[in-house]
């Protein structure tokens, strides 16, 4: 598909947005690709989807979308890594960009969105979990700055086959090379 980088226009997701972002997801079970796809049926409904955003964003956890000649062509959010207050600057995150829309340069233009948005709001690292066959997810992330950190052999049993999940990691802003900023709390 041709490259449509320049006008993709990323921002905050909004309410009226929660269809469209579940068709992108859906579109991704039906495909196979989402390791929800292991369930027989896709349960995740508009209100679950709304009641997690309003979620993330009273924790100031940022949930992006991508927009491209007024049409939501993928969206993006941070999750807190782990509960544990040790681990509140680590974030933890999912990209999902519209099946028709794939390979035209959204993924490259929304991850550095989120990782932007991560770093403004005081997170120091980012990790994600990516399906050792999605390659399309592990060349979008190398080449947004995250590296193979760790692989966890068969974790996800989906169509009959065990899969391997690798383990991606980027740090943000300043790292691990200053103490966190006290006064931003993610997820606080
Ligand atoms: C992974 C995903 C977000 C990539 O988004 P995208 O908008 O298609 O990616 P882009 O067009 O911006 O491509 C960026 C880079 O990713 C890599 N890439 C993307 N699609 C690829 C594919 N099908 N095969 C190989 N590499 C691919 C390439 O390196 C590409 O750069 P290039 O085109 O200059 O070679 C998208 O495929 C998707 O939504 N997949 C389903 C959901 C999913 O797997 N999410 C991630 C879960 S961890």
């Amino acid at each position: 598909m041709t490259d449509t980088s320049a006008a993709i226009v990323i921002r905050p997701s909004e309410e009226k947005d929660v269809e469209a972002m579940l068709a992108i997801y859906r579109s991704h079970i039906q495909r196979g690709v989402e390791p929800g796809a292991y369930h027989e049926e896709d349960t995740l409904q508009s209100d679950d989807l709304k009641r997690r955003r309003k979620n993330m964003k009273s924790k100031r956890l940022p949930h992006l979308a991508a927009e491209l000649n007024g049409a939501l062509v993928g969206y993006a959010y941070a999750v807190p890594f782990r509960k544990r207050p040790a681990y509140r600057f680590v974030a933890k995150h999912s990209i999902y960009v519209h099946s028709d829309y794939l390979r035209a340069g959204v993924g490259r233009v929304l991850l550095p969105g989120l990782v932007d948005s991560c770093a403004a709001a005081g997170f120091r690292q980012m990790i994600g979990y990516i399906d050792a066959a999605n390659e399309a997810s592990l060349r979008l992330h190398l080449a947004c700055g995250f590296r193979e950190v760790g692989r966890l052999p068969s974790i996800g049993y989906k169509f009959g086959k065990w899969t391997d999940s690798v383990m991606v990691q980027r740090s943000l802003g300043l790292g691990d090379q200053t103490p966190p900023d006290v006064w931003m709390v993610p997820g606080a």
